[in-house]
């Protein structure tokens, strides 16, 4: 695709059965990184909160810091689909707030579209960001801004009864102007059927390979993540290791003296040294 990916390649993208590349990241390198090679969306996502600043929920991000992640990402890459997360308290308060700040995203950091975790109460508050000609990325399925009310968070729609509320809710905030979906951890067959029955795109984070693309966070894609990954994610590098050998040997190299050598040292200009060297002898 030559320019920047816009909705109508990832409706074009569905239709054809061409399957989109998302990463979830957070600053400019990265997303530079990412957009050369050739993923079609980045999210920055409010896992920024843990990522980035080492929080234990997704609930500290705010509008301020999230606008700055995307604004940041946006630099880094002009092409691709740009949606940003919106964290939360961001949409909760009022429908007027959820559009002041989706349209923020928009028009300080150059984002395409917006993420809303969304239940059926959030209905009117999609209805109304669309409608004031924001596109919408609805997700549903795990929610992780939800954690103060459930507590843990667990697979979605694992059972029949559950499956068919997911179904309907997609459904739903297709009908409210959902421009994407976004299905995290769900059961790969419900997503496969909600992904069937729309004409919208589908993201799966965790749901499986029968969406219409896929996302992962990028810490966890370059093995930067400590500690077990969630069932559904791949680390594809060895990034963290690699990053606190480099660590190591700068610090060993400090520690002894050996860093900076004359390579990595500027120098005065030919004959400034003895000039300086008899300015300092008159000073004393
Ligand atoms: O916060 C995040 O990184 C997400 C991903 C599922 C995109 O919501």
């Amino acid at each position: 695709m030559n320019g920047r990916i816009t909705i109508s390649d990832l409706l074009e993208a569905k239709r054809n059965g061409r399957t989109i590349a998302a990463v979830s990241c957070y600053d400019y390198t990265t997303a530079r990184q990412v957009s050369q090679a050739g993923a079609d969306m980045i999210i920055v996502g409010d896992s920024a909160a843990q990522l980035v600043f080492g929080f234990d929920s997704t609930l500290p991000a705010t509008m301020e810091i999230m606008v700055a992640l995307t604004a940041a990402v946006r630099r880094g890459a002009p092409n691709v689909y740009l949606v940003a997360d919106m964290p939360f308290l961001s949409y909760q308060i009022g429908v007027g707030e959820a559009i002041r700040n989706a349209g923020r995203f928009l028009v300080e950091a150059g984002a395409q579209m917006v993420k809303i975790e969304a239940t059926g109460a959030h209905l009117d508050t999609i209805r109304a960001v669309s409608d004031a000609g924001i596109a919408v990325m609805a997700h549903i399925g795990i929610r992780p801004q939800r954690i103060s009310a459930v507590g843990r968070l667990r697979a979605e729609a694992t059972t029949a009864e559950v499956a068919m509320q997911l179904i309907d809710l997609a459904g739903q905030m297709g009908d409210a102007g959902a421009g994407a979906l976004l299905i995290e951890g769900a059961a790969a067959e419900v997503a496969q059927v909600i992904t069937k029955r729309t004409d919208l795109p589908v993201i799966s984070c965790g749901s499986g390979p029968a969406c219409d693309g896929q996302v992962l966070v990028a810490p966890d894609i370059l093995g930067l993540t400590e500690g077990k990954l969630p069932k559904f994610s791949k680390a594809y590098g060895d990034l963290g290791p690699r990053s606190v050998e480099s660590f190591r040997a700068y610090t060993d190299e400090v520690k002894a003296r050996r860093f900076p050598d004359d390579e990595h040292s500027y120098h005065m200009k030919p004959g400034e040294l003895q000039r300086l060297t008899e300015l300092l002898g008159r000073q004393s």
